[in-house]
């Protein structure tokens, strides 16, 4: 499989005033008008369609075909050439490519999908946007916290250009917003203390011995990108809980789900990056995130809460009740409040008084007329937003800045020392050597800004 080059013909408009007409077009027709001719004209328009690129369309690839399928899907990029058989039927125009950085020179590209191993996120993601493309990338945008705070400020220098989200799906559903509601609303009275969950365990303890030569529709020495380099073995394939324990290529379910949990969370308390991070859990091992963990963060006053401590638990840890109230199943999150505690899963959630003779009296749920409106299709969210207003729920700085306090976590996990983090330079400022772990060493030709 060889990369194809796209040849833009001089008189096609440049990808960037390609962009800004789309972008024109959908902000001055609201919806789909029918003309006389009976073309269509507006947001569904012909030419008003994006030129989308997929980039690793194998695996969780293939949940996003149906979001793009009225668009024109002109690249797809896998490393596993095998990936392309299903891809191509969908879409069968499209040019293919092994390399993400070679799919990312084809000048009529408007917005990119990267569904690749979290190691590739922010690459992925800063090129993209350097290259004036909108990005949908999925959950977790970054594998360091330096990658987190780069592609966080590289989408807010072009934020009045491009549209970015990142595979966050569960904040569509309304829960979240009803969770909000209840907070800002007083259902728990002052906030206090918030407490998130997660009960998926891994039991590997080191990289995979080498097991032969890859082989030859797999393309390993990309897949292993800009990490440094571990030899074959096909135990890292087959989806992301093969490869995301291991330290070059994810963080576990700090980026897994914790991505989706801790944004029950942060969809409430308003928060930016952390003042501290402290964390306990498996002992540390240079190999593999731990399975078992405990994380604590620091966040200040904001305008309608007072300073909280968030705490995520995680494997073995995940609690079976908490503050004398039961926690959920699974994945879900609790907070506290000198009134009462509010405990959710992705669905639902429940009320529990601290006073239970005064029982809810001091809350009256919101009138639906009142209530945040519904987001929609998290999906059509984004690709809508590329046509038009550009924004989205889960934007580069709204999820960058949520997975950098879940990165900054494990830097205090590995330091094994409760960190002090300055936000705004980005750097701790209680423990020298806890620097070094803000970011992770890349093999040489890869650049994590290109
Ligand atoms: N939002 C969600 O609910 C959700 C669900 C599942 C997975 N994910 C995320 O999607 C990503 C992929 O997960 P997966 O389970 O599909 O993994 P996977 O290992 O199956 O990879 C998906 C596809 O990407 C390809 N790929 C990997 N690295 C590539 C690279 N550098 N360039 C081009 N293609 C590459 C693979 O060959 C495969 O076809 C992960 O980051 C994961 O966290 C999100």
């Amino acid at each position: 499989m060889s990369n194809t080059t796209h040849n833009a013909t001089s008189s096609r408009p440049s990808a960037v005033s390609r962009r800004r007409f789309l972008k024109s077009t959908a902000a001055a027709g609201a919806g789909l008008t029918i003309l006389r001719s009976g073309v269509l004209s507006g947001q569904d328009a012909p030419s008003n369609k994006l030129n989308v690129a997929l980039i690793g369309v194998g695996g969780r690839g293939r949940a996003h075909y149906g979001a793009v399928r009225g668009e024109n899907v002109v690249a797809l990029c896998d490393v596993d050439e095998r990936a392309f058989a299903a891809a191509a039927k969908e879409f069968p125009g499209a040019k293919q490519y092994v390399d993400w950085r070679k799919c990312l020179e084809q000048k009529d590209i408007d917005a990119v999908v990267c569904c690749t191993t979290d190691h590739t996120h922010a690459f992925i993601s800063n090129w993209a946007i350097n290259r004036g493309m909108h990005v949908f990338c999925e959950k977790p945008l970054a594998n360091s916290v330096e990658e987190a705070r780069v592609v966080r400020a590289n989408y807010l220098k072009n934020k009045d250009k491009v549209a970015t989200q990142v595979g966050m799906q569960r904040r569509a559903s309304p829960n979240f917003d009803r969770v909000r509601e209840a907070v800002l609303d007083g259902a728990v009275g002052t906030l206090k203390s918030v407490h998130v969950w997660g009960d998926r365990r891994h039991g590997q303890t080191a990289y995979l011995p080498a097991a032969g030569d890859p082989p030859s529709y797999l393309h390993y020495d990309l897949w292993i990108g800009p990490s440094p380099w571990h030899p074959y073995n096909p135990g890292y394939f087959g989806g992301c809980l093969k490869w995301n324990m291991y330290w070059d290529f994810g963080s576990w379910q700090v980026g897994d789900m914790g991505s989706h949990t801790m944004d029950l969370a942060w969809n409430v308390i308003d928060a930016g990056v952390p003042t501290s991070a402290e964390a306990h859990g498996d002992p540390v091992n240079p190999d593999v995130a731990p399975s078992a963990l405990t994380m604590t963060f620091e966040h200040p006053a904001n305008d309608w809460r007072p300073a909280i401590k968030v705490t995520w638990y995680q494997g073995a840890h995940k609690p079976e009740s908490l503050l004398g109230v039961p926690t959920k199943p699974g994945h879900g999150a609790l907070f506290e409040g000198d009134k009462a505690c509010l405990v959710a899963d992705f669905g639902s959630f429940e009320l529990f008084p601290r006073d239970q003779a005064a029982g809810m009296a001091h809350y009256a749920p919101r009138p639906e007329a009142e209530r945040i409106p519904p987001m929609g299709n998290f999906q059509g969210q984004w690709v809508n937003a590329c046509k038009g207003d550009l924004k989205t729920s889960s934007n580069f700085d709204y999820s960058g800045t949520m997975i950098e306090q879940l990165l900054l976590g494990l830097v205090a996990f590995r330091a094994g020392a409760r960190i002090e983090y300055d936000g705004a330079a980005g750097r701790v400022t209680n423990h020298d050597a806890a620097n070094a772990l803000l970011s992770r060493k890349y093999r040489d030709g890869w650049t994590l800004d290109g």
